[in-house]
C-alpha cells in the first residue's frame, strides 16, 4: 500500500402540514360554462393538484429527514486527518465517516495523522476499504509540509518550530512553491492535545473532532480547543455540556454522532454464536463487552451479578473483555473474577454461572455474539458515546445502562433500562493509564439498583422486547450512515456560507497574529 511505509514515523503523541386546499367552484349559475370558465377550472384544478404533490413531497422529506438518500454533491474540498491505518476508536469512527461523505462532496482527501500504523489492522482491511483509502489519500503536493519534512527530521518541536516559521514568518501565510492551493476545510480527528498549527496550514477553517467520558476536561484541552481550531465536533450533547463546562466557547461546539453500521448488525442471516460451555441452554445470557478496568465499570457489574443470583437461578454473564495494550486471555480474567468473588465472600459453591470469551473474537464475529444473549448489560462509569450499546441495540438486545453520559442520548426508558446513579464521584488515582481522569468525577452505579433491573428485565421478556425493538428503531433511523452523512454536510454547507474571501484573509490574518503571540516563532 502506499502508506505502508509510514508506519515508523507516524508515532505521534498521542413537517410542513399539507395545507387543506379549499376550492371554490364558480358559484352556483344557471348559463353553461363558457369556454373561459371551464379553462380556468381544469387550470385551477391542475395547479392545486402540483401544488398538492409538491407539498406532500416536501412533508415527506421533512418527516423522515434522515432516511433520505443524500442526493447533492456539495462544492467544497475536505482534508480528513485521523489515525485511519491504526485500528484506534478515533481511526475507525474516521473510517465510518468518509466512507459515507466522499460520494457527497467535490473534493475529499484523507490523510493518516494521531496515532502509530498497526500492519496487523491493515492486513485486515477488507479490498473494498483499502481501494477506498487509496482512492482518497490525499497527494503529497496538496498536504501540510509537516508531513513531508517528517519523513527526515525527527525532533519534534524543532519539526513544530520550523514549520510554523515556514508559515508566518512576519505575519502572513508563506506557502511552499508546491502548496498550490488552500482546503476549504481541515478536520483533524485526536485528542485535542495533538491540534497543532501546523496541522492546520493548509486550512481556511478548522475543525477538531474529539470525545471526552467524564464530567470535564484534562488540562489544557479547553485552551486547543479555543485556540486551535475554528469549531469543535463532538458525539453528543453531553460533551457539548461536559466541553463548555470545562471553558471552551459554547458557540464553538456542534453535535456529530457515530455511525452504526446498520449493515452488518441486523444482517438477516446471522447465526447466533454456540452459548459457551459454562452456560446452560435454559440460562438467560446477560451478555457484557468492555475493556477491563476502572471506567467501565466492571466491579459494580460483578458484584451486582454474584449478589443477586445463584447456581439455580438459570442466567449466565457471558464477558468479552481484553485490557488495554496488554495481551491476555479468558484464564487470566477468570482467576481476576475468582479472587473478586472470594473477596466478596462468595464461594464457588454459590457463585451463579460467568462465562469469560478468548479477547480474540474478531469484528466479524459480533453480530453473533449479541444475537446469543438475551441481554446487554454495561454499567459504564461514564461514556463518550458507547458502541456496544448502539451495536446491542442494533440486533434487538434489551439493554441495561447506568443513567449518565453519552448514551443517555439514545438510552431512555423507552429504549432501554437505566440504572440508578449513587453519585458522581473522584476516579481513584493509581492508574498510570487513566492520568487523563485523575480530579474527574464519575458516575458510580446503583449495585442496589442494577441487582434489581436484572432481575426484572429476565423475569419481564415482553417488557424487555418492546424496549429492544425501540431501541432498533432510534439506532436505524437516527445514527444510520445516511443520517450522520447528512448530519456531515449540513456542518459543512454551514460552514461553507462563511468562507467568504473577506472572511477567510482576516481568519488567517488572526491567527497569524496569534501564533506570532504565542511565541512560537
Ligand atoms: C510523497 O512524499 C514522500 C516524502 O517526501 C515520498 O517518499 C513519496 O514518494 C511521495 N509520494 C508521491 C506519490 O509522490
Ligand atoms: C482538492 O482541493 C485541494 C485544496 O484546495 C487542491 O489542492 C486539489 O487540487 C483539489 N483536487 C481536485 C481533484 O480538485
Ligand atoms: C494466559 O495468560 C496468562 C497470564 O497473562 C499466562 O500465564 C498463561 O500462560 C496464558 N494461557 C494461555 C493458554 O495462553
Ligand atoms: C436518570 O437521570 C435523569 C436526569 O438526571 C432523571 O430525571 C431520571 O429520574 C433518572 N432515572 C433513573 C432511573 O435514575
Amino acid at each position: 500500500m502506499r502508506f505502508n511505509n509510514w508506519s515508523k514515523s507516524h508515532s505521534f503523541p498521542l413537517p410542513m402540514r399539507y395545507p387543506r386546499v379549499f376550492v371554490k367552484y364558480s358559484t352556483y349559475t344557471k348559463k353553461p360554462l363558457s369556454l373561459q370558465a371551464v379553462v380556468i377550472i381544469v387550470l385551477t384544478i391542475a395547479i392545486h393538484a402540483l401544488f398538492g404533490y409538491y407539498l406532500t413531497r416536501i412533508y415527506l422529506k421533512s418527516a423522515h429527514p434522515n432516511n433520505q438518500p443524500v442526493n447533492d454533491i456539495l462544492d467544497i474540498s475536505v482534508l480528513w486527518l485521523a489515525p485511519f491505518l491504526s485500528g484506534s476508536g478515533y481511526g475507525a469512527e474516521a473510517l465510518s465517516f468518509i466512507q459515507g461523505l466522499h460520494k457527497h462532496i467535490t473534493n475529499l482527501t484523507i490523510y493518516h495523522f494521531g496515532d502509530i500504523v498497526e500492519e496487523e489492522y491493515l492486513s485486515s482491511l477488507s479490498e473494498e476499504t483499502e481501494k477506498l483509502l487509496k482512492q482518497l489519500w490525499a497527494p503529497n503536493e496538496t498536504l501540510p509540509s509537516y508531513f513531508i519534512k517528517r519523513q527526515y527530521e525527527d525532533d519534534q518541536v524543532a519539526r513544530k518550530l520550523d514549520t510554523r516559521r515556514r508559515m508566518f514568518p512576519d505575519g502572513t501565510l508563506i506557502r511552499e512553491p508546491i502548496l498550490r492551493s488552500l482546503h476549504d476545510v481541515v478536520i483533524v480527528q485526536s485528542i485535542p492535545r495533538g491540534w497543532e498549527p501546523y496541522l492546520f496550514e493548509t486550512a481556511k477553517y478548522r475543525v477538531g473532532r474529539t470525545v471526552f467520558e467524564t464530567d470535564r476536561l484534562p488540562d489544557e484541552w479547553a485552551q486547543h480547543c479555543n485556540n486551535e481550531v475554528d469549531e469543535v465536533w463532538v458525539p453528543t450533547e453531553f460533551n457539548v455540556k461536559t466541553f463548555a463546562g470545562s471553558g471552551v466557547k459554547s458557540h464553538m461546539l456542534h453535535v456529530l454522532p457515530q455511525t452504526v453500521d446498520t449493515n452488518t448488525f441486523s444482517h438477516p442471516s446471522i447465526t447466533p454464536r454456540p452459548r459457551p460451555p459454562e452456560c446452560l441452554d435454559s440460562d438467560f445470557i446477560f451478555l457484557s463487552v468492555f475493556r477491563w478496568g476502572g471506567r467501565k465499570g466492571t466491579e459494580f457489574l460483578l458484584e451486582a451479578f454474584l449478589r443477586e443470583f445463584s447456581p439455580e437461578d438459570s442466567a449466565c454473564l457471558v464477558i468479552l473483555t481484553a485490557t488495554h495494550k496488554m495481551r491476555t486471555n479468558a484464564t487470566y480474567y477468570h482467576g481476576l473474577i475468582h479472587q473478586f468473588a472470594n473477596d466478596l465472600g462468595i464461594t464457588s459453591a454459590i457463585r451463579p454461572r460467568i462465562a469469560v470469551l478468548e479477547p480474540s473474537i474478531s469484528n466479524q464475529d459480533m453480530p453473533g455474539l449479541y444475537a446469543m444473549a438475551n441481554a446487554f448489560v454495561l454499567v459504564s462509569r461514564g461514556e463518550g458515546w458507547g458502541r456496544p450499546y448502539t451495536e446491542a441495540m442494533m440486533m434487538n438486545v434489551p439493554v441495561i445502562a447506568t443513567n449518565w453520559s453519552a448514551h443517555t442520548e439514545f438510552i431512555t426508558p423507552e429504549t432501554g433500562y437505566l440504572v440508578k446513579v449513587d453519585k458522581l464521584d473522584l476516579f481513584p488515582s493509581d492508574d498510570e493509564e487513566m492520568m487523563n481522569y485523575w480530579g474527574h468525577l464519575l458516575a458510580r452505579p446503583s449495585i442496589c439498583h442494577l441487582r434489581q433491573v436484572m432481575r426484572f428485565v429476565k423475569e419481564n421478556p415482553q417488557d424487555a422486547k418492546r424496549k429492544a425493538i425501540n431501541a432498533k428503531q432510534l439506532i436505524s433511523t437516527r445514527f444510520n450512515q445516511n443520517a450522520v452523512t447528512n448530519t456531515i454536510l449540513n456542518h459543512l454547507k454551514r460552514i461553507k456560507a462563511k468562507l467568504t474571501t473577506e472572511n477567510v484573509e482576516h481568519m488567517l490574518a488572526t491567527r497569524a497574529k496569534q501564533i506570532i503571540a504565542q511565541g512560537a516563532i
